[in-house]
């Protein structure tokens, strides 16, 4: 076997801060027989791998490789995985959590129940950036809303079934996604308001499947909602996707209905609801509370291979390897609107 075969280039900061750099290892060994070995191809930049590189958050240990998101092939599969064959188009849902199953190297290890095969349709820089705005999402309306996901296989007691909701950050890579499960998870009468900068409202009302988008910035934000639901009551339900709501903002909220508001956690403070609004802070670690939680990338790659999930954002390529992936993060510090940064 050539030494270029057996190497892993890992693009790593060895310090809070520090630039990334690439060092040599060998390639991370399937070390359970669940596990696939990724050949990553693509790498989408997430919020958070810039506030752990830059910021230290999440219990960030150096040297770190980070990244949570990319798309690649099957190069090597454990003696039970069944789902995956070599040379499978996958994404998956990687995880800075050790260094051999984050995305920012060349080869990964993720156990099967993690990886999702991709669409022909589908470029690697398109699926990258799916998972884990896709899963956060799923924890943003399956614990911070407590609806019930007929996607996911699993059955859940799960009742709530909001007639109208705002999501606050429509153009995010999460408000993105949280807008199509709600279009996937509730019937078609049901409301769905988003709020974003103006230059992106055809986006989520036409391919994402809002019923209207508002100007994040309109001082009138809060009457306009309550105006695009039935006698002016406002809506049942908020998830701030952005961390973004303000004082105003829950004046969108039906004084007389379910008042409930789901913010992720962004890393900064938990935004105080006002007295009266069932407030619930989610973040993706929250994950395996979610019923049907296990099942969560297999309906990813169902709802891919259905057409039903898009892609939420266009994407942004900002280059390659270890250059594109210091320019991404970057650009990611200093604010993305409405694409998904993706480094191949
Ligand atoms: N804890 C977790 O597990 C977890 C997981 C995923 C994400 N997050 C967090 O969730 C947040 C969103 O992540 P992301 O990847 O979706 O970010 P992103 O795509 O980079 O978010 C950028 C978008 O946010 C919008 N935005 C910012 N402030 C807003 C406000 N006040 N009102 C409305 N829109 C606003 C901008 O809208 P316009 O350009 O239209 O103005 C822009 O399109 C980040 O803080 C991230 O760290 C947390």
């Amino acid at each position: 076997m050539s030494t270029q075969n057996t190497q892993n280039k890992q693009y790593a900061a060895l310090g809070q801060g520090q630039p990334l750099t690439t060092q040599t290892s060998a390639k991370p060994a399937l070390e359970a027989a669940d596990e696939v070995l990724i050949r990553v191809r693509a790498v989408a930049i997430n919020p958070a791998d810039y506030k752990m590189v830059g910021q230290g958050q999440r219990g960030t240990v150096w040297p770190l490789v980070p990244g949570l998101d990319g798309a690649g092939v099957v190069e090597a599969v454990g003696a039970d995985v069944r789902r995956f064959a070599v040379g499978d188009r996958v994404l998956a849902m990687f995880s800075p959590a050790a260094n051999r199953t984050a995305s920012y190297q060349t080869h990964a290890v993720l156990r099967e129940q993690k990886v999702a095969r991709i669409p022909d349709a589908w470029s690697f820089e398109e699926a990258a950036g799916l998972a884990t705005c896709y899963m956060t999402a799923v924890v943003g309306l399956g614990l911070g809303l407590a609806m019930p996901l007929p996607f996911l296989t699993d059955s859940s007691p799960n009742t709530f079934q909001p007639s109208s909701v705002l999501v606050v950050g429509g153009s995010s890579a999460l408000g993105a996604a949280t807008l199509q499960l709600l279009r996937l998870a509730l019937p078609p009468s049901t409301i769905i308001l988003a709020t974003s900068s103006p230059k992106h409202h055809s986006h989520l009302v036409s391919a994402l499947g809002a019923t209207a988008a508002l100007d994040r910035n309109s001082p009138e934000l809060a009457a306009q909602a309550r105006a695009a639901c039935p006698g002016g009551r406002g809506v049942d339900a908020i998830v701030d996707a952005v961390g973004g709501a303000d004082a105003a903002v829950f004046d969108a909220l039906d004084p007389a209905g379910p008042r409930r508001y789901a913010q992720v956690w962004t890393g900064g403070a938990e935004i105080d609801a006002p007295a009266g609004v069932d407030s619930v802070l989610f973040r993706g670690r929250d994950l395996p509370r979610v019923h049907g939680a296990a099942d969560l990338v297999t309906a990813l790659q169902r709802l891919l291979e259905q057409g039903a999930y898009k892609l939420p954002l266009p994407v942004s390529l900002v280059g390659h390897g270890v250059d594109g992936l210091q320019r991404g993060l970057e650009l990611m510090r200093r604010s993305v609107s409405g694409e998904k940064l993706v480094v191949t």
